[in-house]
């Protein structure tokens, strides 16, 4: 049996498929390569030993993911992970997001019904929470509202997926929230690899500590957090992939829609951050403080303890072990894999 993994080649998707691969798992990849490189396949195959069959298609042409599903009928679940995620470019790019996020997953749940696959495990976001109405973040903490198109097509899909399943009770659909994916694999072979400048704080704090960036500009220091900076739930993408493989083989054992939060349920500030990579690296990060960053929330982190419960999942690294991996993927790869 197989497992379809659609933005196998993204940052998130290919530690995925390395931990399946290791788990004894077949991944089958489909991937526009519009946010990756095919070069991650070899990467994959120096960690593994394997190369994952995979298929440069774009899920928003249904003939050619039906093609997929037709060629591989032993596909019996899938995770989904392909989309568009950049903030600000979403509120620039609006019909370019609703559209690339929301027709990828409706076909892929055309095909999924067609060729009778029941299993989906779907990428969503701590986004979805808005200004977080309760701190640490439940499961069940009210939805806010979201400040930008792509934290909406998050919302939506949610809600796509929890319509899909009603009137198709033998499939097990998981929706993970995750909170902030960093780190990188341990072998430095494979990271993220933003285009251009990064927006997100660790790809930043790598490119200051390498040199390639001349410092970094704290997003405000007044928020009401114990040193005023931004307070976050970093996760390393390692366990995340992880809590894929745990949420798989739940969805493989019963139906249903359910949600997990995907975080570390500890909350690290921005300054917290700046030192525990200076104390992992030993390399200095400069800093400034700057005013906030509109849309941003004083602090996010997460209840995991449902994804402990139910799945028996729970995060093994530390604030240390992600800012290890960043750097040490940063230091071999400092223009990510062009280099
Ligand atoms: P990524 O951009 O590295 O990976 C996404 C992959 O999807 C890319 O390889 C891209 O080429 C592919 N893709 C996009 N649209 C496609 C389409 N129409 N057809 C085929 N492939 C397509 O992003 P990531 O960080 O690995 O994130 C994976 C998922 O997790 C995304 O859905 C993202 O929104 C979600 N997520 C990410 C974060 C984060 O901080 N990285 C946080 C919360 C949720
Ligand atoms: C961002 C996205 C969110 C997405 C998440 C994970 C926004 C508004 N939100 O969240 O939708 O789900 O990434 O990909 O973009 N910071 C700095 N300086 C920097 C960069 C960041 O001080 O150069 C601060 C931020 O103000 C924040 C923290 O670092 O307090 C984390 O920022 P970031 O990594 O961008 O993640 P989020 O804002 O949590």
């Amino acid at each position: 049996m197989s497992i379809l993994i659609t933005g196998g080649t993204g940052f998130i998707g290919s530690h995925t498929v390395v931990e399946l691969i290791e788990a004894g798992e077949t991944p089958i990849i489909v991937d526009n390569l519009s946010n990756s490189k095919e070069i991650v396949l070899d990467r994959i195959k120096t960690i593994t030993g394997i190369c994952p069959k995979f298929y440069k298609v774009d899920l928003c042409d249904m003939t050619a993911l039906d093609a997929v599903f037709a060629e591989n009928p032993e596909i019996e679940s899938v995770i989904h992970f392909a989309g568009l995620k950049a903030v600000g470019e979403s509120v620039s790019l609006p019909l370019q997001y609703y559209y690339n996020n929301i027709v990828s997953t409706l076909n892929l749940c055309e095909c999924m019904k067609k060729y009778g696959v029941k299993n989906l495990v779907f990428s969503s976001s701590a986004t979805v929470y808005g200004t977080p109405a309760e701190i640490p973040i439940k499961e069940t903490t009210l939805l806010g509202q979201t400040t930008n198109p792509y934290g909406e097509t998050k919302k939506m899909i949610e809600r796509i997926l929890t319509d899909v399943y009603k009137p198709n009770p033998d499939w097990s659909i998981s929706l993970l929230r995750y909170f902030n994916p960093i780190g990188a694999h341990k072998s430095g072979l494979m990271g993220e690899d933003p285009c251009g400048i990064p927006n997100n704080l660790l790809p930043y704090v790598s490119k200051v500590a390498e040199g390639q960036l001349p410092i970094l500009h704290v997003h405000g220091n007044d928020y009401p957090t114990p040193d005023g900076t931004g307070v976050r739930d970093y996760i390393h993408v390692v366990d995340l992939a992880q809590a894929h493989l745990k949420a798989l083989t739940r969805a493989r054992k019963v139906t249903g829609v359910e949600i997990y939060n995907i975080g570390t349920g500890r909350g690290y500030s921005v300054l917290e951050v700046v030192k525990a990579y200076e104390s992992a690296t030993g390399r200095k990060v400069k800093y400034e403080i700057g005013p906030r960053r509109p849309g941003d929330v004083a602090e996010c982190y997460a209840d995991a303890t449902k994804a402990y419960e139910v799945l028996g999942w729970k995060a093994q690294y530390d604030i240390a072990d992600m800012c290890r991996d960043a750097d040490r993927w940063q230091r071999q790869n400092p223009r990510g894999y062009e280099s």
